[in-house]
């Protein structure tokens, strides 16, 4: 729509006057169901540590994770996204204990259920936590340069999803970037029986620089030591490319599609949404909070404001839900009429 007129008879202003007309011409909102709270989890019990790097995040054991979790309910957030903190002496070549129906998520996984059978539970898949190496596949040992190989990780990738559905997750999440295994893994849960775990596809994540600080918290950082993702996480510098990423997702069966990070991708999340016309998510990742709290510690920023900004603007680009360790606080503000 073009204006239609102009300046005197025209002013945009007369709508930004008062409070009421304000909100009559709000296009977007955001609320509680809008949200997914990423959740770091650890072996034990009675156990936090906090991560430096993104202040406010702890990783917690099963039992303090409940807490968090009933807190979640309580506010209205509609799910959890689980990740693994696995112990040093977990990680292998080949990533086995990703898919040990006793691991550390499927028990996560059954607790939470249990307990608060209402609340969506979506569970990562990718090998990363659990390899020595740190990357999110299997690497090819002939090849010096350590590519990470792709048919051979989706199986490894099939049955790591598997166990997870079979421990009661709602949605499985692959983030690992191999390509075609959204089908592998839709094929595998099917054969299973379980048609119902919806699979929530990292389709277009870019090989950022701004998940930093999640590598430290799920304790992946050091295993990649200078490692990278640049074979199988997109080129920052791509946009065509995650739109036919995530049309291969719709053709091998995924329900709901993620762009990641956030802020610097807000252009993807548009475009997917605009051209594909599917369920869009995004991730404000690890990077972009702890910049929000790092220019917040210093009185730079007023974080709840630029917090819940961010926020409206991927629902503003086109997301239909943000994944965001600001979860919970934004629930809170919100609640509290911010
Ligand atoms: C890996 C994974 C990553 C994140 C979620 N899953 C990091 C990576 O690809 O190395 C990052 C999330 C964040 O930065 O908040 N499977």
């Amino acid at each position: 729509m073009r204006p239609t007129g102009a300046f005197p008879s025209i002013r945009m202003r007369r709508m930004r006057r008062d409070d009421f007309s304000r909100r009559l011409m709000r296009e977007h909102v955001l609320t509680a169901d809008d949200l997914i709270y990423p959740v770091f989890v650890l072996d034990g019990s009675a156990r936090s540590e906090a991560v430096p790097s993104m202040p406010g995040v702890e990783r917690v054991s099963i039992d303090r994770l409940l807490k968090v979790a009933e807190e979640a309910v309580a506010l209205g957030v509609p799910a959890l996204a689980l990740f693994p903190v696995i112990d040093a002496a977990g990680k292998t070549e080949g990533a086995e204990e990703a898919w040990n129906p006793d691991g550390l998520v499927p028990r996560t996984v059954q607790a939470l259920k249990a307990r608060f059978p209402e609340l969506g539970v979506i569970t990562d898949v990718a090998l990363d936590p659990y390899t020595s190496h740190g990357q999110d596949g299997l690497i090819d040992p002939a090849d010096p340069r350590g590519y990470v190989m792709n048919d051979e990780t989706l199986e490894a990738l099939a049955k790591q999803a598997l166990c997870h559905a079979q421990a009661g997750a709602d949605v499985v999440a692959p983030s690992d970037m191999m390509d075609g295994r959204v089908g592998r893994i839709r094929a595998e849960l099917d054969a299973g029986g379980h048609i119902h775990t919806r699979i929530l596809a990292y389709s277009a994540k870019y090989a950022s620089s701004f998940y930093g600080p999640f590598r430290d918290a799920v304790g992946s950082a050091g295993n990649l030591g200078k490692g990278n993702k640049y074979t199988y996480q997109m080129d920052p510098a791509n946009s065509d490319e995650a739109i036919r990423e995530v049309a291969l997702d719709i053709a091998e069966g995924a329900d709901m599609f993620m762009v990641k990070p956030g802020m610097p991708y807000l252009d993807i999340v548009r475009r997917v949404k605009q051209e594909l016309e599917v369920p869009t998510y995004v991730y404000q990742v690890s990077g972009e909070y702890a910049m929000l709290k790092a220019a917040a510690a210093n009185g730079w920023l007023d974080e709840k404001a630029c917090a819940l900004e961010a926020l409206l603007a991927f629902k503003r680009a086109g997301a239909d839900g943000i994944l965001t360790y600001y979860a919970l606080d934004a629930a809170r503000w919100m609640k509290a009429g911010a």
